[in-house]
């Protein structure tokens, strides 16, 4: 039984505590909020939670072994660093933290205390994107030519990240995973159209080993919402809509080949495949409660889906798209560092 302290009960520490309380392996010990309206309201859910406005009550606590983070971005790195030193594994929110050298710090320091360092990267726990990625695995779309994704909504404007920081480590923690790889170069441009140095909407362009490109649009001005992801293969291709109750994925045997012998361009042809459409049925499971069953899993030695040094790849591609903006769409090598050699 993993006895678990939550920080942060906003939007999203509640989906957190609520999963961690319905696992047999877990019980949440405390919850803590600099809101007393937001642990009165956890209280009035789970009346056995102890509360407090001082994070640092739970980091203390020897009886919490593991610490859960979902406060904003830029005070991951400050409570993760304490939890850490205190002994605790940590189960860090996305993306794990708001520059690239606090992330190596927090990598380096789980690996020096021995703890499990874990970032909710939750749609690498959905059944959609593990059927992708098996389907990838299996040779079934053929070689990946590209991928392409649009995530996109109205809002919610956040204030201490752009949208590149906010809405990307969903799909690029997506298309590591399913490609089992990790983009070279990243290219982006953005515009910062309603607050003023908070890029709203954004284009990226990432390279992948093996000339597969991916291109991302993330946005919080736009009139719908949107989560698709196309995937081009040689041999398929597929579209994942992430928005869709029922059938998310479908598999279009579709395709274009040259005719292998020709002897003048004249004789080049192509030939255009037109197939079937398949459904695959996917697992009816919350992604949250996996993720949650997989941060005990990795505490009790499981290698993780979404470590620290997966979360960390993800901070380096944002980190690259950054610059590339403020370079108007230069495009920008990542050099991956020592801990994630
Ligand atoms: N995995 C996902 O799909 C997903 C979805 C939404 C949000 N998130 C992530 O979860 C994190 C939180 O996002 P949110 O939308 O819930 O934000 P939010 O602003 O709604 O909630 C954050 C909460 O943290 C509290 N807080 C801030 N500093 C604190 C401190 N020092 N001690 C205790 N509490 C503190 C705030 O009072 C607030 O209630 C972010 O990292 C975000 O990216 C992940």
């Amino acid at each position: 039984m993993l006895t678990v302290g939550v920080i942060g009960c906003g939007y999203w520490g509640p989906n957190l505590i609520r999963n961690f309380i319905n696992l047999k392996d877990a019980r949440v010990k405390t919850a803590s909020d600099l809101s007393e309206d937001r642990l009165n309201h956890m209280k009035m859910l789970y009346p056995s939670l102890e509360t407090t406005t001082d994070y640092k009550t739970i980091i203390a606590d020897p009886e919490i072994e593991a610490v859960v983070i979902a406060t904003p971005v830029s005070t991951h790195a400050g409570i993760a660093s304490e939890a850490l030193e205190a002994g605790k594994h940590v189960f860090c929110e996305k993306p794990l933290t708001r520059t690239v050298e606090e992330g190596v710090k927090l990598v380096e320091l789980a690996e020096k205390a021995d703890r499990t360092l874990m970032v909710g990267h939750t749609f690498v726990y959905t059944a959609a994107v593990n059927k992708i990625r098996d389907l990838i695995k299996a040779g079934d779309l053929g070689d990946i030519y590209y991928m392409s994704t649009s995530r996109v909504n109205l809002g919610l404007f956040q204030e201490d990240i752009n949208v590149v920081w906010d809405l990307a480590p969903h799909d690029v923690s997506i298309m590591n995973y399913i490609l089992e790889s990790r983009p070279v170069a990243v290219s982006a441009v953005g515009h910062s159209y309603i607050q003023p140095d908070i890029q709203d909407v954004a284009f990226l362009t990432l390279r992948y080993p093996g000339s597969i490109l991916a291109n991302l649009q993330v946005s919080w001005l736009n009139p719908n919402k949107i989560r698709a992801t196309t995937v081009v293969g040689s041999k398929k291709m597929l579209v994942y809509d992430d928005i869709a109750s029922l059938e998310k994925i479908r598999i279009y045997d579709k395709g274009v080949d040259v005719i292998p012998h020709y002897d003048t361009f004249g004789e080049f042809q192509l030939a255009y495949r037109y197939g079937d459409i398949s459904i695959p049925k996917l697992e009816d499971a919350e992604p949250l409660k996996i993720e949650c069953q997989h941060f005990i899993d990795c505490i009790n030695g499981t290698a993780s889906r979404s470590s620290g040094k997966h979360g960390l790849e993800v901070l380096l591609v944002l980190d690259a798209a950054d610059r590339s903006m403020a370079a108007a769409g230069t495009e920008i090598k990542i050099e991956y560092p020592k801990a994630l050699k």
